[in-house]
C-alpha cells in the first residue's frame, strides 16, 4: 500500500480542476524560477511549467512511486526529486520565484511552523501559491477516525488517526500577514463533483485519504475496513448519481522586494 498513481489519477479532470484555478492567480512573469512541494505524478508540475513562459522548475515529493511517473515530465529545466517537504530548506537554504503546492500540504503537520519554513523558499519579490483540500468535516473523511477508534482496528492501529493540519481561512490570512506578505488571496471553493454512488465516493477516497489508513492495516483488515466503511457511506448515500461537494483552500501571496 501507499501512493498509487493509477488509484490518484482515477478521478483527474476532478483532482486537477483546482490546478487551473491556482494557475489563475499567479502572475505569470517570463522565465520564473520554481519548486513543486509534493509534486506527485509531475503531470501538474510540467502544465505549470509549460504555463510560465521560459521557466525552470523543481519537483519535490517522498513517494517514490509517484515520482517513477514524472520521469516521462522531466527535460532541461524540469527536474524531480524525492525529499520530503519538511526537509527542503534544511539541506537546501534555495530560493524560487514561485513556491507552489497543489494538494499535498494537507500531508503535514503543524502548519504555522510548515508556512514558515515554505516562505522562507520565497525569493523576495516572489510568490507562494498552495491549493489544499479542507473536506475533514465530509462524512468520508470523519468515518475514518470514526472506524480508526472502533475494534479491531483500533488495535491494528495502535490508537492512532489522522488528525487533519489544515486551518480555517481566516487563520491562513492571518498567517501570511504575519510572515510579511505585501498582497495575498485566501479563497475557498466547492467543488461540485457527481460520483456513479457512494462506491465512486470510497475510490475516490482510496486516491488519497485513505492511504494512511489502509497502509497500516494486513490485507484481512484493509478488506474489512472497505467493507465496512463502503457500507456506512451506501447507507448515508443511497441515491444515484451522487453529489461530492469537495472542499478545497486556494492561497496566493506575494513576498515584498
Ligand atoms: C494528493 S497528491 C498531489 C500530487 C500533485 N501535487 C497533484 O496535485 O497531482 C499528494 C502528494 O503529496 C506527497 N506527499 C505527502 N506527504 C509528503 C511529504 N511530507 N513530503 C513530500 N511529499 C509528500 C505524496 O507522495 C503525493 O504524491
Amino acid at each position: 500500500m501507499g501512493w498509487n498513481p493509477k488509484q490518484y489519477e482515477k478521478f483527474k479532470a476532478e483532482r486537477f480542476a483546482p490546478f487551473e484555478d491556482l494557475l489563475a492567480l499567479i502572475d505569470k512573469q517570463p522565465d520564473l524560477s520554481f519548486v513543486d512541494l509534493g509534486c506527485g505524478t509531475g503531470k501538474l508540475t510540467a502544465r505549470l511549467q509549460q504555463a510560465l513562459p521560459g521557466s525552470r522548475g523543481q519537483g519535490y515529493d517522498s513517494s517514490e512511486n509517484m515520482l517513477k511517473q514524472a520521469e516521462a515530465w522531466q527535460n532541461e529545466q524540469l527536474h524531480f526529486e524525492e525529499k520530503a517537504i519538511e526537509a527542503v530548506n534544511d539541506s537546501l537554504h534555495r530560493q524560487w520565484d514561485l513556491v507552489f503546492s497543489h494538494a499535498a500540504l494537507q500531508w503535514v503537520d503543524d502548519h504555522p511552523a510548515l508556512f514558515a519554513k515554505v516562505w522562507q523558499q520565497v525569493k523576495p519579490g516572489g510568490q507562494l501559491a498552495v491549493q489544499m483540500p479542507a473536506n475533514h468535516s465530509h462524512l468520508t473523511h470523519r468515518l475514518l477516525t470514526q472506524m480508526a477508534a472502533e475494534e479491531p482496528f483500533y488495535s491494528a492501529l495502535q490508537g492512532w488517526h489522522r488528525h487533519s493540519p489544515v486551518l480555517g481561512l481566516e487563520a491562513y490570512a492571518q498567517l501570511l500577514f504575519e510572515l510579511g506578505a505585501e498582497a495575498q488571496v485566501v479563497i475557498e471553493k466547492v467543488y461540485p463533483h457527481v460520483l456513479n454512488d457512494a462506491t465512486g465516493m470510497v475510490e475516490w477516497v482510496k486516491g488519497t485519504a485513505l492511504v494512511p489508513y489502509l497502509e497500516r492495516l494486513s490485507p484481512e483488515l484493509q478488506a474489512q475496513w472497505l467493507t465496512i466503511y463502503t457500507q456506512r457511506l451506501a447507507d448515508a448515500y443511497p441515491q444515484t448519481p451522487v453529489f461530492y461537494g469537495f472542499r478545497r483552500l486556494l492561497l496566493w501571496a506575494r513576498k515584498p522586494l
